[in-house]
């Protein structure tokens, strides 16, 4: 089988995300490195994807350029990765999907509600391969905590706490540092700060972990740094579909928790609970009984576990492996639609854009419960 022509557009040197994709990319190795936009600044975007190996003549210096010639291209790239700001991310992801190209898009799918619905709409109706980039998915032990869950290991699910809190963004002087500057803009960031930045994958765990979505939610968005126009800490009670109780706490003050992403689920025979830091470890409590630590790369997990680890046991996997999970599962669909094969079932648990459009559906509703002083608040369940 050939390789998948891969294309990136932002992730350029220096950005925060650009290096995990193309190491999960490279890890992979179904993919081939052929095109890539990768800077806002066209000079630095070529002499970058020049110096990354990609040919002179595809290694272009804005978007547009790069889709009006692939486009016309009988080798045109087949999947596109989208690693820009947010406010960029429906022009870009409508473009190239119109092109006729799978698109892989970081998260958020976007900032507002109704351009999310149109990229579902539009992938559906082109038969496209859509994905977000909730990469915390990719790990092993998360594919392991979500067979737990949904073989039943734990009875009925009762409660699931997620939290992504850290340090990030507790500088009383950020207006001076770009990267965090513009996370509190609601021109560029959209109605919501910390809470669609980080919370919503958070959430998203919540909703992987467990196949369940979001029902609905009662917020508390508060400001803990002065002069910010968007929430830098939001608290939020909700309910799933099938009526697990959910908490999840985001924050970016949180000095000394480093990252800061966990998840913990309880159901009426034990509980799980996993922490980014540590991904390689899940903490798995039945009933009473002591506490197990399951490891990644271990014969007694599930093979859907085993199927998202590469490195022997007892070694550190991190997260640009766990974004190069989700780059295996794209390739798994994109050879069988070619090939007109089914694809293993456990490719498709890829976050798709329908997973992205649900995401900002319950940020807009937790920023609406938030402005009611926290009254209970219907998450809409869109289906086009
Ligand atoms: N999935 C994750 O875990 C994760 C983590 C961090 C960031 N992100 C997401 O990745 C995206 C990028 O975030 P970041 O933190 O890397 O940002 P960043 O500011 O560090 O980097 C953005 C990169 O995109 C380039 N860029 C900007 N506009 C562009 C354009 N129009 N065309 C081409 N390149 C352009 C910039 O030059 C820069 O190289 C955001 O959507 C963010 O939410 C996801």
């Amino acid at each position: 089988m050939k390789k998948i022509r891969w294309g990136i557009v932002g992730g350029g040197e220096g950005s925060q995300i650009g290096f995990a994709h193309r190491a999960g990319v490279a890890v992979e190795e179904k993919y081939d490195f052929v095109a890539s936009a990768l800077d806002i600044d066209p000079a630095k975007a070529k002499e970058f994807g020049i110096r990354l190996g990609v040919s002179p003549d595809r290694a272009y210096g804005n978007w547009q350029e790069m889709l009006q010639s692939e486009r016309a291209r009988p080798d045109r790239i087949e999947l596109v990765t989208v690693a820009t700001p947010n406010d960029t991310h429906f022009e870009i992801c409508k473009s190239f999907m119109e092109a006729g190209i799978d698109v892989f898009c970081e998260k958020p799918l976007t900032i507002n509600v109704e351009e999310a619905r149109e990229l579902v709409k539009l992938g559906k109706k082109l038969g496209r391969v859509c994905a977000v980039n909730f990469g915390y998915t990719g790990y092993p032990m998360i594919r392991q905590m979500r067979e737990m869950v949904l073989r039943g290991d734990l009875g009925k699910t009762r409660v699931v706490f997620t939290q992504f809190a850290g340090g990030f963004m507790a500088e009383s002087n950020w207006q001076d540092d770009p990267r965090i500057g513009w996370r509190f803009d609601p021109k560029k960031a959209g109605v919501s700060a910390v809470t669609l930045d980080l919370g919503s994958h958070a959430m998203h765990l919540a909703c992987f972990v467990t196949g369940q979505k979001v029902k609905r939610v009662s917020s508390d968005f508060a400001v803990g740094v002065a002069g910010r126009e968007l929430e830098d800490d939001s608290l939020t009670a909700f309910r799933l579909q099938d009526g697990t109780i959910g908490r999840q706490w985001v924050s970016g003050l949180a000095y000394g928790r480093i990252h800061g992403l966990s998840i913990q689920i309880f159901g009426e025979l034990g509980g799980l609970r996993w922490q980014q830091e540590q991904p390689n470890q899940l903490y798995w409590t039945k009933g009473k009984e002591a506490t197990k630590i399951l490891e990644r790369g271990a014969p007694y997990l599930y093979d859907e576990a085993n199927r998202a680890g590469r490195v022997t046991i007892g070694h550190p996997e991190g997260m640009p492996l766990a974004f190069s999970t989700l780059y295996k599962d794209l390739a798994e669909v994109i050879n069988c639609r070619k090939e007109g094969k089914t694809p293993d079932q456990s490719a498709l648990t890829y976050p798709s854009f329908e997973d992205g459009l649900h995401m900002v559906e319950v940020v807009f509703s937790q920023v609406d419960s938030s402005r009611k002083g926290g009254q209970w608040t219907e998450v809409p369940d869109w289906d086009n």
